[in-house]
């Protein structure tokens, strides 16, 4: 009987460039308080939003994705034929055929790539770096991009003060290669596939959520899943420089590290605060959370990051990177 030969991967990988963007036009609380019945001071208090970026009419999140994984790849120091698969997080299209990710691949000069889309909502990311690092350990990849791009503005109520307040449109991206030192843990994955009542598409067309349903699963069942990661990394909360959760709700995002910290976190862990001014945009908000955290000088490179997302599904998915 033959034999089949296996493919050899990388013994580790880790990020090598980051990379995000964001519509032009700038939404404050004030300008949704002339559409809707709602105040500054409610979404700030409630959400924690200042303000976040809605895309044009003509502006994709194609368009979007193209821009963050250039972006990506000229911060890794890479051409896109150093890069032969790219891995699209999207929940948000309106034309599931073509996917993303192969036209993606091709407006950023990746030819012949192996590409695909992801979708496991506001865990997309999450997922896709997982999927990517074991691709890279694997053989099956030399490098991945991943990135997370997202039109929320597509399939939301623009009236709908429970979900067009929190919403927003960016893409974030992260390319994926060898390492000497392990800079991509394990990813800690999973569902509650029975809740999936509490997130979904209400006549196919809108978002509808059970708001403080998820909140509560958000804020309770999300740090232990943050904890495992650590855990399969071999780390303690007392190791980790940087908490990057998904950009759900600022609340969430407190009450994650409050949780942590409790566990052992460090008072100075630096937590990601980007909603404030990008609103929740879904697969983009964790890449985007530590593009803009490191172009402010908040984190650096070689820091001990933790990521978690967490959306519709319900999915959730983390693990432990070392910032590039
Ligand atoms: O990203 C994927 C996963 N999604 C999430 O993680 C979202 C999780 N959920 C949340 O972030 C929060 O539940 C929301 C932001 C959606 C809502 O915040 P909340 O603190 O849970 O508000 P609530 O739904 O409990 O409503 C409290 C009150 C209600 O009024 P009454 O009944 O107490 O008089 C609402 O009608 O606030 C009212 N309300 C608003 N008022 C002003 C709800 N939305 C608004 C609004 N402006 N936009």
């Amino acid at each position: 009987m033959s034999t089949l030969r296996l493919a050899r991967g990388a013994q580790a990988t880790r990020i090598l460039g980051i990379g995000s963007t964001q519509p032009e036009q700038v939404v404050t609380n004030e300008d949704l308080s002339k559409v809707m019945d709602t105040t500054d001071q409610w979404i700030r208090e409630r959400v924690g939003i200042i303000e976040r970026r809605f895309a044009a009419k003509d502006e994709s999140a194609e368009d979007m994705a193209v821009v963050a994984g250039s972006k990506a790849l000229a911060d890794a120091g890479l051409s896109p034929s150093d890069v032969d698969t790219v891995i699209l997080a999207n929940c948000t299209s309106l034309t599931p055929i073509p996917n993303y990710a192969a036209p993606v691949a091709d407006r950023i000069g990746i030819k012949r790539a192996g590409a695909f889309d992801l979708n496991a909502a506001c865990a997309g990311f999450c997922y896709g770096l997982g999927v990517a690092s074991d691709l890279v350990r694997c053989g099956s990849s030399k490098r991945t991009l991943v990135i997370g791009s997202e039109k929320l503005t597509d399939v939301v109520d623009p009236v709908d003060r429970s979900t067009a307040i929190i919403f927003a449109d960016a893409a974030g991206a992260a390319v994926v290669g060898p390492a000497e030192e392990p800079g991509i843990g394990p990813v800690v994955w999973g569902t509650a596939g029975d809740l999936v009542d509490m997130i979904y598409m209400r006549d196919g067309k809108y978002i509808f959520q059970e708001g403080q349903s998820v909140f509560r699963w958000a804020t309770t069942q999300i740090a232990p899943i943050a904890l495992r990661a650590l855990e399969a990394a071999g780390l303690q909360p007392s190791d980790v420089d940087v908490l990057i959760p998904h950009q759900a709700n600022l609340r969430i995002v407190e009450a994650i590290a409050k949780r942590l910290r409790k566990q052992g976190a460090r008072d100075d862990m630096v937590v990601a605060d980007d909603i404030v001014y990008s609103g929740n945009t879904s697969s983009a908000s964790i890449p985007m959370a530590m593009d803009h955290m490191r172009a402010a000088g908040r984190i650096h490179s070689g820091d001990v990051t933790l990521l978690i997302g967490f959306g519709a599904g319900l999915s959730y998915a983390g693990q432990v990177v070392i910032c590039p």
